[in-house]
Formats: structure tokens, sequence, C-alpha cells
């Protein structure tokens, strides 16, 4: 399968073969993650676009909205292409619109995942993520939940988010975790040890806030996109692109112009003079 592969490809847990820029639904929720966006159509037909322009790698979590984002992935693309890997969390919890507290019993897990199973209208999710460590449940507890789901064919492969390379090493003693979701981009570059260890394991790096939560668009890199004919996300998702085969970027947005501003990203290319002078502005 590898040989069949493209440089903007990546083959997760040896089996899903993606496309390596996905799409972030955490916005097509409301504001602050919180319920229903004001334009629900909007967000459906957004959800629409994202599959219409080739990805087929979409990250979610439970707690967008909690369930909005689920709910709306279903509404918007069920019956799902075959190629479509819909990547989803679990284990933090949203006690409101401000809080996202984590709960790792066991038996809380393997409800979420069984009611993720139902939102999205799936037998199997193809990628479940523990979203974070819940500190008061011992991680053997935790992934020990997800391991009976993935035995009963729930899960296909696990992912784990917001985790160190030594908690990951912890993990890897109950479960075979295919991908790490941490926060890195141009400016946060703090997750680079957990990045070298994906490249070593062949397991797919998934950043969270790839343009910085939006920030990443404005001051320096807005003058070098300028001078090179490209918008500042571009330039900041093609970074992380050249950065490392086994990146998948989840560039989240509500807007279908920006969606297709960053899809822009796939026609950058990137010298690698551009990519040190890039680095350099952080
Ligand atoms: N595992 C975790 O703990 C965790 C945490 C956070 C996020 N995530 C996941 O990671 C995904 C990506 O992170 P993110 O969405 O928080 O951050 P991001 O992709 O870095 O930035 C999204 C923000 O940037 C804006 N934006 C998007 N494209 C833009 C463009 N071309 N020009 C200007 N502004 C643009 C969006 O606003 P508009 O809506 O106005 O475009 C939105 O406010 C999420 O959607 C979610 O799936 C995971």
């Amino acid at each position: 399968m590898t040989k069949t592969l493209n440089s903007n490809q990546f083959v997760l847990g040896g089996d899903l073969k993606i496309n390596r820029l996905g799409f972030g639904a955490m916005r097509v929720t409301g504001p602050g993650v919180w319920d229903y966006p004001k334009d629900v159509k909007g967000a459906i037909n957004l959800l629409k676009k994202v599959v219409d322009m080739g990805v087929n790698f979409i990250d979610t979590a439970d707690s967008y909205g909690p369930e909005v984002s689920e709910n709306l992935i279903k509404e918007a693309l069920y019956p799902y292409p075959k190629d479509l890997v819909i990547a989803t969390k679990g284990g933090l919890t949203r006690p409101n619109a401000q809080r996202w507290e984590p709960v790792g019993r066991a038996e809380y897990i393997m409800q979420c995942v069984e009611i993720s199973l139902r939102r999205l209208k799936v037998d199997q999710i193809d990628l479940y993520q523990l979203h974070a460590i819940d500190p008061q449940v011992p991680l053997q507890e935790t992934l020990g939940a997800l391991k009976q789901m993935q035995k009963q064919g729930k899960i296909r492969h696990i992912g784990l988010s917001n985790f160190s390379v030594r908690e990951i090493e912890q993990a890897k003693e109950i479960i075979k975790p295919v991908s790490i979701q941490n926060l890195y981009n141009l400016a946060n570059r703090r997750s680079e040890d957990v990045l070298m260890y994906c490249e070593k394991h062949n397991m797919g790096f998934i950043p969270w806030y790839p343009i910085g939560d939006g920030q990443l668009v404005k001051g320096a890199i807005a003058k070098m996109a300028e001078k090179k004919g490209v918008t500042p996300a571009q330039l900041a998702l093609a970074w992380l692109l050249k950065r490392s085969p086994v990146m998948i970027p989840i560039p989240g947005t509500s807007s279908l112009d920006h969606f297709k501003e960053n899809m822009g990203t796939l026609q950058v290319e990137l010298t690698d003079t551009e990519f040190n002078e890039l680095e350099s502005l952080y």
C-alpha cells in the first residue's frame, strides 16, 4: 500500500489511507464550542464541502457542543463515503460552557464509545482518541476500557491526545496507540519530542491549533505570505506538512471561505529556505 502513497498521504494504523490535510470539526459548533451554531444549515453545507473537496480525515469529539459536532457530521455526511475516516474522542466532559473536565472511569469511557457509535451511526469507530488523561483515575483503568471496546470491535484504532512521551510509553503497556494529538504549530513546538517519537514509531501526529487558534495569521508571517503570493494560514499549514511525513494537520473553521483557503495549502510549495525562514520567525 505504501508504494501508492503520495507525499500528502499517510497510512494510519497500517490500514487507513488518509490525506494529510484533514479537517477539525470543533468549530462547526456554537461560540465557545457550546451548543449548536446559529447557522446550522451553513455548518452542514461546510461539512459536505469538506468531503467534496477531498478531505477524508475528520477530527471531532463527543465534548464539542457537547454532541453537536458528531451530530452535524452524521446529519451532513451519512451514509459516509467509503474512504472517510472519522476520528472522535472521549473522556472530557463539559459541566458548563466554560469548563472541560476529564473523567477517565472505565464505565464512563465505555459509555462514551457506545454513545458516539450511536450518534455517528456506525458499527465501528475508525480512530477513537482518549481526549485527555484523568489524573484521578489510573491510566490502566481508562485505557483498559478502550482496549475492551476495541476487542469487541467497536473501535478500530486507538489514539491518544495531550500525552507526553513518558505517558505514551506507559499507555503502550496497555494498548497500541496509532496516533497522538497534541498542541503543535509554528509558534508552539513544545511537543517536538512527541512528534519525533511518532516519526520513529510511524504513528500519526495530529497537531491541534495548527494555525494557533487563528492567531498565526498575524505578524511577520503575513509579510512573508504577501511576498510569496499566498495567505498566512497557508504558510503555517504548509510548514506543518513539510515538517514531517507523519504530520496530519486538522485546521478548524466555521467558514467556507477559510476552509477553501486552507485547502489551497496543497498547492503551496515551500522551499527549504522558506521553511527555515518561517521557523526563525518564532
Ligand atoms: N485534542 C485536543 O485537546 C484539541 C484541542 C483543540 C482543538 N482540537 C482539534 O483540533 C482542531 C484544530 O484546532 P482549532 O480549530 O482549535 O484551531 P486552529 O485550526 O489553529 O484555528 C481555528 C481558528 O482559526 C480561524 N481560522 C481558520 N482558518 C483560517 C484562515 N484561513 N484564516 C484566518 N483564520 C482562520 C477559525 O475561525 P473561523 O471559524 O472564523 O474560520 C478558528 O477560530 C479542532 O477543530 C479540533 O478538532 C483538539
